[in-house]
């Protein structure tokens, strides 16, 4: 199937490189600068250059709009008004935080509309690099057409699909940053403590790591809530106390967010049901701002 890229840059590459491996065929780029577009068709090896997005769009069925994401929605705006999209285009973006529904543009003109988002951080294409799609997760969200031929995107980039509703498109991102960008503020955080121990900061990640890891293992093998040790999950209000009182008074400003990760961890391990009402209002006065 033939496709185009508006937007030659990190994923607008990556995707015509490791598509086009697997039987989908590049036929037009379109970018903010011809070197860019140059750049694209050199490692693709196929494929046409064109100034206006509007051309690149109409030389295929399938579009992927891989601006940055404020741009998707204006880039797509401009296309439908130039006739870029035909009844049968089926139009995709890349953004996580963002839903198909800033493609409503292009669901005017008749077309299908839908999202994909690779969980994965992506680097500038390096020539001869390995798949960054490869075994990845990639969500897919959007119209009945977007989600099927989305599918065999996700199947043909050899990596995983889910499908998620359009309107949980915000949360589905905030879950994402809460599981990677929050994870690295809890280990900064953690790592902040250890220092007070006298701990340079590598020195203080080696030493964490193993804890960190087991931990994570943990999760997977067990889930969550049977992965919680310490002691809030053995109701230990002593030990907490004390924690709070050197946290107080040698690192306040990290008292408000022990105490609100207290809070919620408390609340996982009542949910367990095994420390006992009295050492839960405990813990729950400690934890009180
Ligand atoms: N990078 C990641 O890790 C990652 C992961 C998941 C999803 N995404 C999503 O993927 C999408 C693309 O991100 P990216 O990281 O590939 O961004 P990027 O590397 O910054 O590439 C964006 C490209 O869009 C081009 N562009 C800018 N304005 C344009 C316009 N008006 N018309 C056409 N092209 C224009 C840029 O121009 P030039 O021509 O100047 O190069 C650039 O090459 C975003 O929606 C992002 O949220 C990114």
């Amino acid at each position: 199937m033939d496709f185009c890229i508006i937007g030659c840059g990190r994923l607008g590459i990556s995707l015509s490189v490791f598509l086009l491996k697997q039987g989908f065929v590049p036929r037009a780029f379109s970018s903010r600068s011809p070197e860019s577009v140059e750049l694209a068709i050199r490692f693709a090896g196929r494929g046409k250059g064109y100034e206006n997005p509007s051309d690149a769009a109409k030389t295929s069925p399938l579009v992927f709009i891989t601006t940055p994401d404020t741009l998707i929605e204006p880039v797509c705006e401009k296309i439908a008004l130039e006739g870029g999209f035909k009844s049968d285009t089926v139009v995709y973006h890349l953004s996580g935080a963002l839903s198909s529904s800033i493609l409503s543009s292009a669901k005017k003109t008749g077309a299908s509309t839908g999202s994909i988002h690779p969980l994965q951080a992506f680097a500038p294409y390096v020539e001869g690099q390995k798949s960054p799609f490869k075994g990845i997760n990639i969500s897919i969200e959007g119209d009945e057409k977007a989600v099927e031929l989305g599918k065999e995107i996700v199947n043909a980039l050899k990596a995983n699909s889910f499908t998620i509703p359009t309107h949980a498109k915000t949360v589905y991102h905030a879950s994402a940053v809460v599981a990677s960008n929050y994870l690295v503020t809890l280990e900064h955080f953690a790592l902040e403590l250890l220092k007070q121990a006298d701990l340079s900061e590598e020195n203080a990640y080696e030493i964490l790591e193993p804890l960190i890891m087991g931990t994570l293992g943990n999760i997977k093998k067990r889930g969550c809530m049977n992965a919680l040790t310490g002691p809030v999950a053995r109701g230990d209000d002593v030990i907490v106390s004390r924690h709070l009182s050197d946290i107080d008074q040698k690192l306040p400003q990290f008292s408000g967010l022990y105490r609100l990760l207290g809070q919620y961890t408390l609340d996982i391990a009542a949910k367990r049901g095994e420390i006992s009402s009295d050492a839960q209002a405990k813990l729950a006065a400690l934890f009180k701002f």
